[in-house]
């Protein structure tokens, strides 16, 4: 009985549609001329494993984008490393639009990053807890000097105070920016007076501690919400209104802790572009948007193009869909939906991605998920083979991007450039 109610749950899933004939794409060749050079490049030259390719004219592009987006606003750009995981990737990034400012937020990359970016700014993009800025200093090793060079983000009076008895013990200055909550409920400070304490401890702390500024991260503005909750152009003005009362009362009730170098960041992928319409803040950061994967298909983000994919090889062909237990009834399947009527298993699977090409590629529903061998469904006339490769967009970067070893950068479809990622430790 179980089972039965089972198979024909399966069935719905697509079945209808499905039935009435072939998918787009579905005409003997699987890839359309771009995934046909990436997939013969692969072949010929690519670890025929899963692999996670970085399209460097695309991300160019994007740059471009970005380029003239700074340029137009007078802001700088802080790099999002936990969104771009490979020094390599932030490099070339970095030296293209001509920034050393990265946002970090966990401490064995940050290590990684005082070491392989020497001359960088580093802000913290999230508040660590004290032990980690305290395994920081142990492990840091090299010219980058903390002191002048990094931020820690404090969220809390008490939070700074475990800061302040670490900067006493270590015997060195922390410099420190404080997190404000601009409408992302995430933390940080909601009220502009309760800012009072940490300037306070700050201010009577100067051999330990330094006021470096503020950072407001306000994703929401570009993140598409129902109108109800606002245009982007109110959430916006909601966003730097608390922004600006927080400046308003540090330059009024701490004037001495003010002055015209302090960062004042803002943003991120989502929101950047709507800071175009105001001049308090500083900076802006980004890291996501430069690879554009697909949560991040927004329209604040319509001048962006997709620049990572994911390839991975078919290992096996299997004909039309069979599960076990259900055996030769399985053909039912095939029968109602021409896209199970070829089954591919591709080497690894389960990431968060969605299929790109060749189109038609459908995951059984039935089958279940493996990270060592996915099963894929298709219409036969798909038109993949075995070790051809098949290529899936993620749906976001940081996590996704730290699961392929190297990453594959390609340019003209050839690859160019193999570029490691951050180790966790
Ligand atoms: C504080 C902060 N700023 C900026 C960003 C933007 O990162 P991305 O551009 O990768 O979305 C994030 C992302 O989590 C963040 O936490």
């Amino acid at each position: 009985m179980k089972r039965r109610s089972f198979v024909l749950a399966g069935l719905g899933t697509g079945g209808l549609l499905a039935a009435v004939g072939l998918r787009p794409g579905d005409h003997g060749q699987p890839h359309d001329a771009y995934f046909q050079a990436l997939n013969r490049e692969l072949k010929a030259n690519g670890p025929m494993r899963p692999a996670l390719l970085i399209d460097l004219d695309r991300l160019d592009q994007n740059i471009e984008v970005v380029r003239q987006f700074l340029e137009r606003s007078g802001k700088h750009l802080r790099l999002v490393e936990k969104s771009l995981p490979a020094p390599d990737l932030l490099r070339y990034i970095g030296e293209r639009i001509g920034t050393r400012r990265l946002m970090s937020f966990h401490q064995p990359f940050l290590n990684h990053d005082a070491q392989a970016f020497p001359e960088s700014d580093i802000l913290l993009g999230k508040p660590l807890p004290v032990r980690s800025a305290q395994l920081f200093y142990q492990q840091h090793r090299g010219p980058f000097d903390p002191s002048r060079q990094l931020q820690w983000l404090i969220d809390t009076s008490e939070r700074l105070a475990q800061y302040l008895a670490l900067a006493q013990g270590v015997g060195t200055r922390l410099r420190i920016n404080i997190e404000l909550d601009v409408g992302l409920h995430r933390g940080g400070i909601a009220e502009a007076q309760a800012l009072a304490p940490l300037l306070q401890l700050i201010a009577d702390n100067p051999q330990h501690l330094e006021f470096a500024g503020f950072m407001g991260y306000d994703p929401f503005v570009g993140m598409n919400l129902p109108e109800l909750l606002g245009t982007p152009e109110e959430l916006l003005a909601k966003v730097m209104a608390h922004y600006q009362r927080c400046v308003d009362f540090t330059r009024q009730h701490f004037p001495a802790l003010w002055h015209e170098g302090l960062t004042l960041n803002t943003a991120g992928s989502p929101s950047y572009s709507a800071h175009e319409r105001e001049s308090l803040s500083s900076e802006v950061s980004i890291g996501t948007g430069l690879l554009k994967p697909s949560h991040y298909d927004l329209p604040s983000l319509a001048g962006h193009v997709p620049a990572v994919y994911i390839a991975t090889p078919v290992l096996k062909r299997t004909g039309a869909l069979r599960l076990p237990g259900l055996d030769d009834k399985s053909r039912l399947l095939s029968w109602w939906d021409v896209n199970q009527r070829e089954t591919f298993f591709v080497y690894g699977g389960n990431w968060l991605a969605d299929f790109a090409s060749p189109a038609g590629l459908q995951l059984s529903g039935l089958f279940g998920r493996s990270s060592n061998q996915e099963l894929v469904n298709a219409s036969p006339a798909v038109g993949l083979g075995v070790d051809d490769q098949i290529f899936l967009r993620p749906t976001q970067s940081e996590a996704v991007l730290l699961q392929f070893g190297d990453l594959l950068a390609v340019r003209g479809g050839r690859i160019v450039e193999r570029w490691p990622v951050y180790q966790e430790s």
